[in-house]
């Protein structure tokens, strides 16, 4: 990393930070409904090598982008003046500027192993990189929230992808060992133990290869959706629906917001639900859940594909506890969690399903819960 940034920038970075991806136990597309989600970082990192610049130039370079270095100005900064990767740092740049905070410029160099477009916030790791980097070379004294919020500002206002504030709170708070309980609308999050490894269990992530692209609209249209519905329902966000209310809200809206009300709704109370075994320590208990999420997401919010339907029940075949899909959908990443002892066959027979059905080879790799984003040297 230091040896790439002196190639590239011709002189020493002054630090190195580092950012997780995730994947969301439970709790999908709850976020902009003010409601609640359960990530855990995984343990695959962006890192950003950094040095403060005294100019206003802000200087990207990513590995993985290999192209040239972008070179910007910092008081050029504005939504739709990036359009590649770059989109991500630059907006956690603007972000910051446009929150009163005095920053001139950087050189980064940025190197990832977070799979991108695999639905594991690839984009959240990024910004959180950066922002926890600018936050450290500017001393800003940001809290890991703030600097969430920064993100996901970037995202939104710059990068123009309407999304809630799940991935970067993730990225930014996790902790090893637990899963981030996000209360969205309080704006509160706690530590919830979550060690499958001690019970005898294995959570596996199965990169689907299908991309996923939450800038196609389709996000949006949901979101957009949610935000109907709550508003003819008269309350503030679906959030504030209970299990109860759901009979007679459904008599109420259109017949097509229904099923995104059904959704919301019942993912918010299997949060609920999930925290509360966790805090009992029955790990187990949370297989039932993850199913029921994938039958929700697949029947009634529909954002699920086939290639992502056929890993969840050839796992559950396998006698996986539970398995869903993860993260905003159209692709990405399924979650399974299974019993040690039969991770290894489980995973030969979602290989072996998808090699007879004609998609390519699908990614799997085992994750366990760890560190958020945080200054490395
Ligand atoms: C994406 C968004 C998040 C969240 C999830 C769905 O990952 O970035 O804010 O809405 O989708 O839960």
């Amino acid at each position: 990393m230091k040896e790439a940034f002196r190639h590239i920038h011709g002189a020493s970075p002054d630090g190195i930070w580092a950012a997780p991806g995730r994947v969301n136990l439970i709790g999908e597309h709850t976020d902009y409904n003010d409601g609640f989600a359960l990530p855990i970082a995984i343990p695959q990192n962006t890192l950003v090598a950094a040095r403060r610049r005294e100019d206003r130039r802000l200087r990207l370079h990513s590995a993985q982008g290999d192209g040239p270095v972008i070179d910007l100005d910092v008081d050029d900064l504005a939504p739709g003046a990036v359009t590649t990767w770059g989109a991500y740092p630059a907006g956690v740049v603007w972000a910051l500027r446009e929150a009163g905070h005095a920053v001139a410029g950087a050189d980064l160099h940025v190197d990832s192993t977070v799979p991108t477009g695999a639905g594991l916030s690839s984009s959240a790791a990024l910004e959180c990189a950066v922002a926890f980097a600018y936050n450290d070379l500017y001393g800003l004294g940001l809290s890991a929230p703030a600097l969430a919020l920064i993100s996901q500002r970037a995202e939104n206002g710059f990068a123009g992808v309407p999304c809630g504030v799940m991935d970067q709170m993730a990225s930014a708070c996790c902790t090893p060992g637990a899963a981030l309980h996000l209360d969205i609308r309080a704006g509160t999050h706690e530590q919830v133990p979550f060690a499958p490894e001690s019970e005898g269990l294995r959570l596996l992530v199965v990169d689907t290869r299908v991309k996923h692209d939450l800038g196609d609209g389709a996000y949006a249209a949901l979101r957009a959706g949610c935000e109907q519905a709550a508003r003819l329902l008269g309350v503030a966000a679906l959030r504030d629906i209970s299990p109860a209310e759901l009979p007679a809200t459904n008599r109420t809206l259109p017949a097509h917001l229904v099923p995104l009300v059904q959704h919301i709704v019942t993912e918010n109370a299997r949060v609920a639900e999930a925290v509360s075994h966790l805090r009992a320590g029955r790990v187990a208990a949370l297989g039932p859940i993850l199913s029921a999420g994938h039958a929700s997401l697949r029947d009634d919010f529909r954002i699920s594909c086939d290639e992502s339907d056929l890993v969840v029940d050839t796992a559950l075949a396998q006698g996986a506890l539970g398995a869903r899909m993860t993260g905003g959908g159209f692709g990405g990443s399924v979650i399974v969690l299974v019993d040690e002892g039969r991770a290894q066959a489980l995973g030969d027979a979602v290989t072996a399903a998808f090699r007879s059905a004609g998609y390519p080879a699908p990614h799997l790799f085992p994750v366990s819960p760890a560190s958020g984003a945080r200054r490395i040297e």
